[in-house]
């Protein structure tokens, strides 16, 4: 089956406003136009810079869409500090990271929650981009296959097969995360295929076949070709390595 891979550049806190404006600039003169029917990109950069990137992007034409790295399920009220999906939508956003080790290890965020953020994103129209990942304690308990899952079974309680669809997971061992520490293709892959399973027996075949699952996790342009053509992986999800243009672009490159 073959699936539609998905390049996603997380800045997490990194680029102030004109910073984040350049390295859009430099992506859109890198990514060729016609790259877009083979890969979907999406930067999400810090909130504040949602808008400018986004109008790079129109300006250019750019084969790019723009994600948020958070957002708040409610419509709006006294939520001091949050962002409501109507904002990032208005903002140009089409997809918005959920659940990343980040907010769930320093900010306490909960299955609950990215449950409640995945069902408010699809509602608008929105794609998440749903985090998952073990510790290094789970994984050498032998539990991350059960553990992952069970992450991603509460994440999707309650949403229907053909939401489910359009979802996008990211699979991101904690312990690949910005360490330089990867797991071997084989291994990142047996999890995505636990993922997919699980899918298929709460969702169907369909949605298991159509739903997007990327690794995440020290990925850089010297080990994509090995992960990127992994049966269960359908691209990746970039932190330091989307922080430059040339490395992002030669991921994005990397998916055709
Ligand atoms: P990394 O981050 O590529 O820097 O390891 C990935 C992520 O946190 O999404």
């Amino acid at each position: 089956m073959k699936r539609k891979p998905v390049m996603a550049g997380n800045w997490k806190m990194n680029k102030n406003n004109s910073e984040a404006v350049n390295l859009a600039q430099q992506l859109c003169y890198k990514v060729e136009p016609e790259w877009g029917r083979e890969v979907d990109v999406v930067l999400c950069p810090p909130a504040v810079d949602i808008k400018s990137v986004c109008n790079v992007i129109a300006f250019d034409k750019a084969p790019m869409s723009v994600g948020a790295q958070n957002v708040h399920w409610e419509e709006s009220g006294a939520y001091t500090g949050e962002i409501s999906v109507g904002m990032i939508k208005e903002a140009g956003c089409k997809y918005c990271i959920i659940g990343h080790s980040e907010r769930r290890e320093m900010f306490g965020e909960t299955d609950e929650d990215v449950n409640r953020k995945a069902k408010a994103l699809i509602a608008a129209g929105l794609t998440p981009i749903i985090c998952c990942g073990e510790t290094l304690e789970t994984r050498d308990a032998g539990l991350t296959n059960s553990f992952v899952c069970n992450q991603i079974v509460k994440a999707l309680a309650g949403i229907a097969a053909s939401d489910v669809e359009r979802v996008v997971i990211a699979y991101e061992p904690i312990w690949a995360i910005g360490t330089g520490r990867v797991p071997t293709p084989e291994a990142a892959d047996e999890v995505c295929a636990a993922i997919r399973s699980t899918i298929a027996q709460l969702f169907g075949q369909r949605a298991a076949d159509q739903i997007r699952i990327l690794y995440g996790g020290s990925m850089k342009p010297e080990n994509a070709k090995f992960f990127l053509p992994m049966p269960n992986i359908d691209g990746g999800l970039i932190g330091g390595a989307s922080l430059k243009a040339d490395s992002f672009a030669a991921l994005v490159q990397a998916c055709l």
